[in-house]
């Protein structure tokens, strides 16, 4: 099986009746929604689902999984999502799919996170995997020299007809290449700092159980904190 479903589905079995449940972003994430789905079709789980992107609500709702917004919610049980980096001490890299912002919105009001991963993404120090940052439209061009001034490497990040890529909430993003990141909380402080600057993708002391997809089967890590 591919490893993407394997931990998709392990996942999925971690969701209990009557528990709300953040469904993440991502073509891992994806599986993991599709597996409740079936959950909620096969075996009447009864859950309600707080998603992170609009790509994410449109699979739950062709599924049948009830749905509710992130301020109908009190919190969060359990939130499942993709990651693109986990270093050796379980902090995470996410943003790939650009919806990193509702993503740790969703994350920051959850009592339990699993991310889902396959093998690939294990790292033993994050950064090789560009750091998205999701930026105002109104003076991208000057966090964008910043960025350059301080040897960061941006680029913006490019939708599929080369313009600039838009996230749910209509804004840029910039993708930092800085191939190592010696001190991930300085750089997640410096850049809350900034001005335009709506959120990164930093997910510092966030997960609290990773699965990781490998060609024995999926493993499972408790992370203790
Ligand atoms: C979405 O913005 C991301 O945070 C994803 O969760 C992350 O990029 C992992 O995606 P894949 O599972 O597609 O690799």
């Amino acid at each position: 099986m591919e490893l993407k479903k394997m931990v998709g589905y392990k996942a999925a079995e971690f969701v209990e009746d009557g528990m709300v449940v953040g469904l993440g972003t991502g073509s891992t994430a994806y599986y993991m929604v599709e597996a409740i789905g079936k959950r909620v079709k096969e075996e009447g789980l009864s859950i309600v689902g707080v998603t992170t992107s609009y790509r994410t609500s449109d699979h739950a709702k062709e599924l049948g999984i009830p749905l509710k917004d992130i301020d109908e919610v009190e919190s969060i049980d359990l939130t499942i999502d993709g990651a693109d980096e986990i270093s050796a001490d379980f902090q995470g890299i996410k943003g790939g799919g650009g919806a990193h912002l509702f993503e740790k919105m969703v994350a920051n009001l959850s009592k339990e996170v699993i991310w889902i991963v396959d093998d690939s993404k294990l790292v033993t120090k994050l950064g090789a995997f560009p750091l998205p940052v999701e930026i105002v439209k109104f003076g991208a061009g000057q966090l964008y020299r910043l960025f350059e001034t301080k040897g960061m490497n941006p680029t913006f990040r490019k939708d599929e007809n080369e313009g600039k890529y838009l996230t749910d909430s209509g804004n840029f993003i910039i993708d930092l290449h800085l191939e190592t990141i010696e001190d991930p909380r300085g750089l997640a402080a410096w850049l809350d700092s900034l001005t335009g600057v709506v959120e990164h993708g930093l997910f510092l002391d966030c997960v609290t159980k990773v699965i990781v997809g490998t060609n024995e089967g999926p493993v499972i890590k408790e992370v203790n904190r």
